[in-house]
C-alpha cells in the first residue's frame, strides 16, 4: 500500500470560509435528503431513491404512480418496500432508506413519495430515460465543497433554472469539505433541495470525501457516501459506488475514484483493468469519464503524474471523448497536444477542470489549456445529440463563459469547434486572498504567464 498525500491542504490557508455559524440538520420522522440515483439497472426502466429519517422510523416504503395532471394519480399508486440502514452521527442513530423502482416505462413521467406510511415526503416527479439514443443534456459541477448552503446554492439553482430538462447531474468530487461532518452534508442537500428528488445524481468522491477513521486509523471513504447515494455497484471489488458505469441514451458514463488510487496503488491498477475491460466491449458512440483529480492540472506545481500515466493511455487507446474533473478550484478546458499543432482533430480527450463552490485557488495557465477562468463559480451544461456533443460552461450568474462542440464522423473521429472566441474576455484576475499573499516576484511571474498564455492563443 502506498500513501501519496494531496497538496489540497497547503492551499486552504489562502481561503477563508465566510460562514462561521452553521445550522444543525437534525433528522425527524419526516423524510429529508431525498435524492435520486441508479443502482446499475437499465436507466430507461429503473430509478432508485435514498432518504433520511430519525431512528424511530423502522418501516420504510415508497409509493409510485404514472404522473397525471389530475390529482387522482395517487389512487393508482403502487407501494414498494424500501431497505433501511443505521448510521451513527454525532452520537445519534439516524436511518437511511433506499428503494428501487423497477419495470418502469421508458421516457415516462412518474410521481413518487417516500415515508413510513404516516410521515411522508411530498410527491416528487421524475422522467425515465429513453431506451433509444435520443438527445439529452446533463449538468457537471466541479468542487462545491465550502459554504454550501450560503454560496454553492446559487450555482446549482442557477444551473437548474438554465436547463430544467437535464437528465442528471454529475459531481466530480469534493462535494463537502470534511468527509464525516453531518452539517456539511446537510448543507449540500439543502442547496440542491427538491431538485435532488427530481433529477438523479452521479457523484465521484474527491480527497475531501475521504478521512482518517479514528478506530481503524486508515483513510476511508466518508461514512455518509453509501447511505446518502444510490450508485451502481458494477465497479471493481472494494470500490463499489465510487467506481461505476452508467449507459444513458447511447452514452457511456464512467466514474473513477482517483483518491482511492492515490491512497493505494492496487486500487489504481484495479480501476485501470476494470476500465480497459469496460471500454473494450463498449458499443456506445460517446464516452464521458469523470473523476476528481485532474489528468492535467490547471495550476503549476500540482501534478497527478501516476494517475495521468495510467489513465491517459487508456483514454487515448479507447477514444474517451471528454474527461470531467475538479480539485484545482479554477477553470481550465483543453487538450494534451503539442503546442503549435492544429487542435481541430483532438488526439485524446477534451479535459475540463471546474469549480462550482466559492473556494478559489491561483491558476497556472498551463500549456494544455485553451480556455481558463480564475475566481469564478461555474457549472457546465453538456448536450449530446447523435454525432454532436455541445459543451457550455456558465458562470453562477448564468452568463455563458465557455463553449465548444465535438462533431463525430462515422469513423468515430472528433472535430473540435471552439466557440469561445466570440465570448467575453477571459477572467484571469487572481482571487484577492491569493493576491494578498503573493510576493511581488510571484505576481510578476503570474503576469508574465498571462502574457505567454495570450501570445500562445494569439490574443493581445
Ligand atoms: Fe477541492
Amino acid at each position: 500500500m502506498k500513501i501519496v498525500l494531496t497538496c489540497c491542504l497547503l492551499m486552504t490557508s489562502l481561503w477563508v470560509s465566510s460562514q462561521e455559524i452553521h445550522k444543525e440538520y437534525t433528522a425527524t420522522k419526516f423524510p429529508d435528503r431525498v435524492i435520486l440515483g441508479w443502482n446499475g439497472g437499465d436507466v430507461s426502466k429503473s430509478q432508485s431513491v435514498n432518504w433520511r429519517t430519525d431512528s424511530s422510523v423502522t418501516v420504510a416504503i415508497a409509493e409510485i404512480a404514472l404522473s397525471t395532471g389530475s390529482p387522482d394519480f395517487t389512487k393508482n399508486a403502487t407501494k414498494v418496500n424500501a431497505s433501511t440502514e443505521a448510521l451513527i452521527v454525532n452520537g445519534q442513530t439516524v436511518h437511511y432508506h433506499q428503494v428501487h423502482f423497477t419495470e418502469l416505462k421508458p421516457n415516462t413521467m412518474y410521481d413518487y413519495r417516500v415515508g413510513d406510511g404516516t410521515y411522508w415526503s411530498e410527491w416528487f416527479q421524475f422522467t425515465t430515460a429513453s431506451d433509444k439514443a435520443d438527445p439529452f443534456s446533463f449538468l457537471y459541477f466541479g468542487d462545491a465543497q465550502n459554504d454550501l448552503r450560503s454560496m454553492w446554492s446559487r450555482t446549482i439553482r442557477n444551473a437548474y433554472s438554465k436547463m430544467p430538462e437535464i437528465s442528471f447531474m454529475v459531481h466530480a468530487g469534493d462535494l463537502i469539505n470534511n468527509a464525516n461532518y453531518d452539517f456539511q452534508w446537510g448543507e449540500w442537500f439543502e442547496a440542491g433541495g427538491w431538485l435532488n428528488g427530481m433529477v438523479p445524481s452521479l457523484a465521484s468522491p474527491g480527497n475531501h470525501e475521504y478521512a482518517r477513521n479514528t478506530t481503524t486509523k486508515n483513510i476511508e471513504l466518508s461514512e455518509h457516501w453509501k447511505p446518502s447515494f444510490v450508485h451502481p455497484q458494477n465497479g471493481p471489488q472494494g470500490l463499489e459506488e465510487t467506481v461505476y458505469s452508467v449507459v444513458h441514451q447511447g452514452v457511456l458514463f464512467v466514474s473513477l475514484d482517483s483518491q482511492a488510487a492515490m491512497l493505494d496503488s492496487s486500487k489504481m491498477e484495479s480501476q485501470a483493468q476494470w476500465l480497459e475491460k469496460l471500454l473494450t466491449s463498449n458499443k456506445n458512440k460517446w464516452v464521458v469519464v469523470f473523476h476528481h483529480h485532474p489528468v492535467y492540472s490547471t495550476k503549476a506545481g500540482r501534478n497527478n503524474e501516476e494517475w495521468r500515466n495510467v489513465m491517459e493511455a487508456i483514454y487515448k487507446k479507447y477514444k474517451v471523448d471528454i474527461v470531467l474533473q475538479g480539485h484545482d478550484h479554477t477553470y481550465g478546458r483543453g487538450i494534451n497536444m503539442p503546442l503549435g499543432s492544429s487542435r481541430k482533430h483532438p488526439y485524446g480527450p477534451i479535459y475540463v477542470v471546474s469549480v462550482s463552490g466559492p473556494k478559489m485557488y491561483d491558476i497556472g495557465l498551463q500549456d494544455w489549456m485553451d480556455r481558463a477562468a480564475s475566481n469564478v463559480q461555474l457549472y457546465q451544461l453538456i448536450s449530446i445529440d447523435n454525432n454532436n456533443l455541445s459543451y457550455k460552461a456558465y458562470e453562477a450568474t448564468g452568463t455563458l463563459y465557455d463553449a465548444f462542440d465535438l462533431i463525430k464522423d462515422n469513423a468515430g473521429k472528433n472535430e473540435l469547434v471552439d466557440r469561445s472566441a466570440d465570448l467575453p474576455k477571459e477572467q484571469l484576475d487572481l482571487p484577492p486572498a491569493v493576491k494578498e499573499k503573493f510576493t511581488e516576484e510571484q505576481m510578476k511571474e503570474y503576469e508574465s504567464r498571462i502574457e505567454a498564455y495570450k501570445k500562445r492563443k494569439g490574443l493581445k
